[in-house]
């Protein structure tokens, strides 16, 4: 079944590197096989998170996730920020559930999915976990609303946003994905583009790379930011990922990039085998992206590690109110899941969280702001 499903998907690959001389850039390989209607990973109908899935994400460890986000968000409507939230890729809809059962003063909820399969699973499960009465402020858009009020969210999307791959053999090149009959092989796709470019300028402020360096530059951040700031009134966009400032990303040891893909949860580098069957991530650059949030016309309003964003936020005394009296397993569940949403060796600092503000003057103490490009 699962062989089937990536063969057909091949079938179109092949045919689209056919069609293009040979080759495709690997942002449009990334994009075909997260995201191709029906047939990309994230497109069809496998489990993907959780146990029985390929990997794990915050809200999935822990409802404490949610609901020391939640205590966020409070702080925000507090300040008077709009009690609305647009949420982009909600995954199984468990962050949405933790928010909307933790913060009653919410107004509308919206989501933007960009896969038919896992909204159709939100919808389910949010169904189930919701009374009808918060249930009924859920809405899912196929596009960003005119004029929004309110807090948006992202966790763990931008690493799922299609990257293009460059590498250094005496010049920067872009690199694509061809076929060989077999499987599919890394090819020379262009001596000048966006990409080539974007990488030289991130050079030229920074230690030269060495001879062979491959690494990923993300072109997404722009357009999704302008995208927002036309879409958008007075909003705080709350960013949760993994990802680097520049120095670490593109230091001269790390020679080839961050591409991830999840299997089973097996981590692995290479993003050519089991089309449609793994997810593929590329760490965030955080410098680029607040670099492209200033130029959007967003304001920072602060920057930290989850770990200490969390812990800022409450997450111990939430902890120790959920703390289930008696019950020494589950009292050592709950200390492992707050373990590994903070500690520094788990998801505690290759996690950030980044904020961003238009059109409001929110003040965030449970983040700095320090040391951010921009
Ligand atoms: C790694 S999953 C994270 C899911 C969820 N936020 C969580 O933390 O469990 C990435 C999600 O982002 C969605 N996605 C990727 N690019 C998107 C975009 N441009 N707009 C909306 N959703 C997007 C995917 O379909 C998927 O739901």
């Amino acid at each position: 079944m699962e062989i089937e499903h990536s063969n057909r998907l091949i079938d179109c690959l092949v045919a689209e590197i056919e069609q293009q001389a040979g080759v495709i850039s690997f942002r449009e390989y990334m994009d075909q096989v997260l995201y191709r209607p029906g047939l990309g990973y994230y497109s069809a109908g496998k489990t993907k998170f959780g146990g029985a899935g390929d990997f794990i994400t915050a809200p999935e460890i822990s409802d404490l996730f949610g609901q020391t986000l939640a205590k966020q968000c409070e702080s925000f409507f507090q300040q008077g920020c709009a009690p609305n939230i647009l949420e982009f890729g909600a995954g199984s809809g468990r962050l949405c559930a933790q928010l909307l059962s933790s913060l009653p003063e919410t107004e509308s909820y919206c989501i933007i999915e960009l896969s038919a399969d896992l909204r159709q699973r939100q919808e389910e499960f949010l169904q189930q976990q919701l009374p009808q009465e918060r249930y009924d402020k859920l809405t899912w858009l196929d596009e960003l609303p005119l004029g929004f009020d309110g807090i948006v969210l992202a966790n763990e999307v931008l690493d799922a946003m299609p990257v293009h791959v460059v590498s250094k053999h005496q010049q920067w090149q872009e690199l694509g994905v061809g076929f060989d009959g077999r499987r599919f092989h890394w090819r020379h796709y262009a001596d000048s583009s966006d990409a080539v470019s974007t990488i030289q300028k991130i050079e030229s402020e920074l230690e030269p790379m060495p001879e062979g360096y491959c690494t990923e530059v993300n072109l997404n951040y722009k357009p999704w930011l302008r995208a927002l700031q036309a879409s958008t009134q007075q909003v705080v966009i709350m960013m949760i990922d993994y990802g680097y400032q520049q120095a670490q990303y593109y230091h001269p040891e790390r020679r080839e990039g961050t591409l991830i893909c999840h299997y089973r949860h097996r981590a692995h580098p290479d993003p050519l085998v089991y089309p449609g069957l793994q997810d593929i991530t590329a760490f965030v650059d955080f410098d680029a992206f607040s670099v492209a949030a200033i130029d959007s016309g967003f304001k920072i309003g602060g920057f930290s590690t989850q770990g200490h964003f969390l812990l800022a936020n409450g997450l111990l005394d939430l902890a120790a109110q959920t703390d289930p009296q008696g019950d020494t397993l589950a009292q050592l569940d709950i200390a492992q899941q707050v373990k590994t949403l903070t500690l520094p060796t788990e998801m505690g600092e290759k996690f950030k969280v980044l904020c961003l503000q238009k059109n409001l003057s929110l003040d965030f103490p449970a983040l700095a702001s320090a040391g951010l490009h921009g």
